[in-house]
């Protein structure tokens, strides 16, 4: 049986690990991690479940070894919060009531948080494409369009103010 070390960053921190040539990256992160927010729903690559974050990009976890991680950036659920503070996606879907069971919610944040980083400001229709690779069995998908957008809003006040003279981050960011 094959092993590999491999060396990555998992939600800002540093991980070697040994891993065998056929482990799953959603099984590598579950069962070696212990990071068990990100879902298995098929194994095969239908639910969005497993979706995290390769250096930015969603993937779903299910469908990538853990060896092509070497080197990567990974985020999970679990590194989505900052501070104790819930970061405006989850709030988003707190405030928009975008989970019923909630199984599907880490595969959609992560989604989603991919979304925004590369459109800011997307279009109803464009989130919508965005997940439509994560299905979700009980909420429905208008709540979570709108958690989307709530982030967005969010986020790009947040943003506006930080580039604001004077603020406090603002001068922080001209510096
Ligand atoms: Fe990966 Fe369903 S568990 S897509
Ligand atoms: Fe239950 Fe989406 S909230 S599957």
């Amino acid at each position: 049986m094959s092993r590999h070390t491999i060396e990555l960053t998992v939600n800002g921190e540093a991980v070697s690990a040994e891993v065998e040539a056929r482990t799953l990256l959603v099984h590598f992160l579950r069962e070696q991690l212990a990071l068990t927010g990100t879902h298995i729903g098929c194994d095969t690559t239908s639910c969005g479940a497993c979706t995290v974050l390769v250096d930015g990009v969603p993937i779903k976890s299910c469908t990538a070894f853990a060896v092509q991680a070497q080197g990567a950036a990974i985020e999970t659920i679990e590194g989505v919060a900052r501070d104790g503070a819930l970061h405006p996606l989850q709030e988003g879907f707190w405030e928009k009531h975008g989970l019923q069971c909630g199984f599907c919610t880490p595969g959609m944040i992560l989604t989603a948080k991919g979304l925004l980083a590369r459109n800011p400001q997307p279009t109803e229709e464009e989130i919508r494409w965005a997940i439509s690779g994560n299905l979700c069995r009980c909420t429905g998908y208008n709540k979570i369009v709108e958690a989307i957008h709530y982030a967005a809003g969010k986020l790009a006040s947040t943003e506006k103010q930080a580039s604001e003279p004077g603020s406090a981050t603002g001068e922080e960011a001209q510096s």
